[in-house]
């Protein structure tokens, strides 16, 4: 399973291997829950090579055959390889999902969430809470891996640094993970208790790269140009990199990520025009996502507004008037009123976009960090715990 481009000669970065799948063009778009659908994968899938992680989907969800999990995990006909994220906090649960994806071939790479900070899921000792339990963790990977071998299909894994900076646990999790036989390690700079504030910490990157010399290692944090992805791979050695918030409004920073590791200078210069006729054909493709209901298309549409739209003049009543648009008559109605003249603005659209805030308490189960081992009252509570739960 192999991209058809060729990496030229001042490429600056090898494909990245994950099993038996190459990826040419070592860019990865970073899972986003209620945003990397169908849609969104297929309009950045069309400026750049990469591998694009769908949501992240609840392995028990999953399990159950939850309508919406089942539209979460959808591919596209032409979109290979067809990479999943799973969210899991129990080892059988986790092998009852892989199996699935497996069995029914759904899936071609397999990504873990290790990373979510949301209190919803480090409650029950989910996401970004769960390396700390370095057993479980192990538990989750291998089985996984174990499964996921059976048809061939590579797992990796993405993690934060930690809890907090008392409770880091990155280099841990990337070995265990290493040797439990994952494909690659990712790697956001950032603990739990940061969520997305301040800056992503690209030495914990370097540092990670260093600790796991025979796996890849790949950077994600604070990448909001095709500048700041040459820079990550420079500063921290990383065999590739994760894009997230960046590309939220702007599926062509994954045509400026192409040109860059081809060691091209070419980049995005979007007029509003051409904003206001992706953000059409965005909300275009996510009718026929949500099985052609218009309502739900408009409403998910809605969110993107402001990215799509951050920098460009365009008046507040106008914007007021898209993120409340309920039909794809109005939205072309409102766009229509765009002034097609506005240019590429400059500076104003560049930098950071979408999640950002301050520190917050991460929500934990009960004596969680007295000891990396799990007590009897959370292994019991592991078992029921599965939660039903999106973000990042
Ligand atoms: C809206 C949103 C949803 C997210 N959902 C997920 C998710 O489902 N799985 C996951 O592993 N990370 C999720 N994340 C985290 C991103 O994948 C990424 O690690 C994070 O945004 C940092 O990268 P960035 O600085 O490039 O945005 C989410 C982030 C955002 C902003």
């Amino acid at each position: 399973m192999t991209e058809t481009l060729q990496r030229p000669a001042s490429a600056l970065l090898p494909p990245l291997q994950l099993g038996p799948i190459t990826v040419t063009t070592p860019v990865i778009l970073a899972p986003m829950a209620g945003i990397t659908n169908t849609a969104f994968r297929r309009l950045c899938r069309e400026y750049g090579g990469g591998l694009y992680v769908n949501e992240m989907v609840t392995a028990r969800a999953l399990v159950e055959r939850r309508p919406e999990s089942l539209r979460i995990i959808k591919h596209e006909p032409d979109e290979v390889p067809r990479s999943v994220q799973l969210y899991s906090v129990d080892p059988v649960t986790t092998g009852h999902a892989v199996r699935m994806l497996v069995e029914e071939d759904r899936a071609d790479h397999i990504d873990l969430n290790f990373g979510c900070p949301v209190p919803k899921v480090t409650r029950k000792g989910g996401g970004s809470a769960l390396p700390w339990k370095i057993r479980l963790f192990e538990a989750i990977v291998s089985t996984a891996v174990r499964e996921a071998a059976k048809a061939n299909i590579p797992v990796t894994v993405k993690m934060r640094k930690g809890i907090d900076e008392d409770h880091l646990t990155y280099i841990e999790a990337g070995k265990v993970a290493r040797d439990s036989g994952v494909a690659a390690v990712a790697l956001h700079g950032r603990t739990a208790r940061q969520h997305y504030s301040g800056q992503a910490d690209w030495s914990a990157i370097a540092t990670l790269r260093e600790s796991l010399p025979d796996i890849p290692v790949l950077g994600n944090g604070d990448i909001w140009s095709a500048e700041d992805a040459v820079r990550m791979v420079e500063q921290t050695g990383v065999d590739g990199v994760v894009v997230g918030r960046g590309c939220q409004g702007r599926p062509w920073l994954f045509g400026d990520l192409q040109a860059a590791f081809d060691g091209r200078e070419d980049r995005h210069r979007p007029d509003l025009p051409m904003v206001s006729a992706t953000l059409l054909r965005h909300a275009e493709m996510l009718i026929p996502y949500f099985d052609g209901d218009e309502r739900k298309a408009m409403q998910d549409i809605r969110k993107h507004v402001a990215w799509y739209f951050k920098g460009y003049p365009v008046g507040s009543a106008l914007r007021t008037q898209l993120v409340t648009v309920e039909t794809m008559a109005q939205l072309q109605d409102l766009l229509g009123q765009l002034d097609q003249s506005i240019g590429y603005p400059g500076e104003a659209v560049e930098g950071p976009r979408g999640r950002a805030g301050s520190p917050k308490k991460v929500h934990l189960p009960e004596d969680w960090l007295e000891s990396q081992e799990l007590n009897e009252d959370q292994r019991e509570m592991i078992k029921a715990a599965e939660v039903d739960t999106s973000g990042g």
